[in-house]
């Protein structure tokens, strides 16, 4: 990798599930674009023929809390690999939809895996590399619940993350919550409860700022 200041920016976008953040992903990357940016949009679990695969068991199969975390690193480990880090190197804008704060949220705070281990894995993964800039898409877990209940009844078969229950999504977003009031420099959290409009605007203001 070239110097921090001579890769591209590494933008992740983060949310319990139900909070909007697939519907702002497509805009914020055409967007980037529009901006001249060379934009690789990717997400996690994924971004790789190996983490698609990971993806698929993790979202159906029954797993432990701690299997489900090692997981989640090793198809991150490959999406560094062969998708991520050869982009920053090239320049391009990294547009990932959810990274390593997503593992805090749900394996740590959701799952109560130990948050030490946690820690370990990120350090050995990518202790080099942060994103620069989050977006936390944050709405009640009310207003989640009832969008992933929409989906449902409009026929889409819910995954294992979202049968959990509110209290689990509860703690999820009480994670997200800490880790951006944690570090306000990197996170910026956009109230997605508002109408689209609205996010939008607040969202270009985001981009003009950071990339
Ligand atoms: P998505 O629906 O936003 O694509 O995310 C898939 C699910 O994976 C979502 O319920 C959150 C979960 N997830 C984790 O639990 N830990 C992680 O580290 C990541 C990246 C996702």
């Amino acid at each position: 990798m070239t110097t921090r200041d001579a890769r591209g920016r590494f933008i992740t976008l983060e949310g319990i599930d139900g909070a909007g953040k697939s519907t702002h992903a497509a805009w914020i990357a055409q967007t980037l674009t529009a901006r001249g940016h060379a934009v690789v949009a990717t997400r996690e679990p994924g971004g790789t023929p190996l983490g698609e695969r990971l993806r698929g068991l993790l979202l159906q199969e029954p797993m432990t809390h701690d299997t489900e975390a090692l997981l989640m690193f090793a198809a991150r480990r490959e999406h560094l690999e062969h998708v991520i880090r050869p982009a920053l190197a090239r320049g391009d804008v990294v547009l990932c939809d959810r990274f390593t704060d997503a593992t805090w949220a749900y394996q740590g705070g959701g799952h109560g895996v130990d948050r030490g281990r946690i820690a370990a894995l990120e350090d050995w993964i990518h202790g080099d590399l942060q994103p620069d800039v989050t977006l936390l898409f944050d709405v009640p877990t009310e207003i989640s619940r009832a969008r992933l209940a929409r989906s449902a009844q409009a026929g889409r078969a819910l995954d294992r993350f979202e049968r959990e229950q509110a209290a689990f999504f509860e703690r999820v977003r009480q994670g997200y919550l800490a880790r951006a009031a944690a570090d306000p420099r990197r996170f910026r959290t956009v109230d997605s409860s508002r109408p689209l409009t609205d996010v939008r605007e607040h969202l270009a203001a985001i981009l003009a700022e950071v990339a």
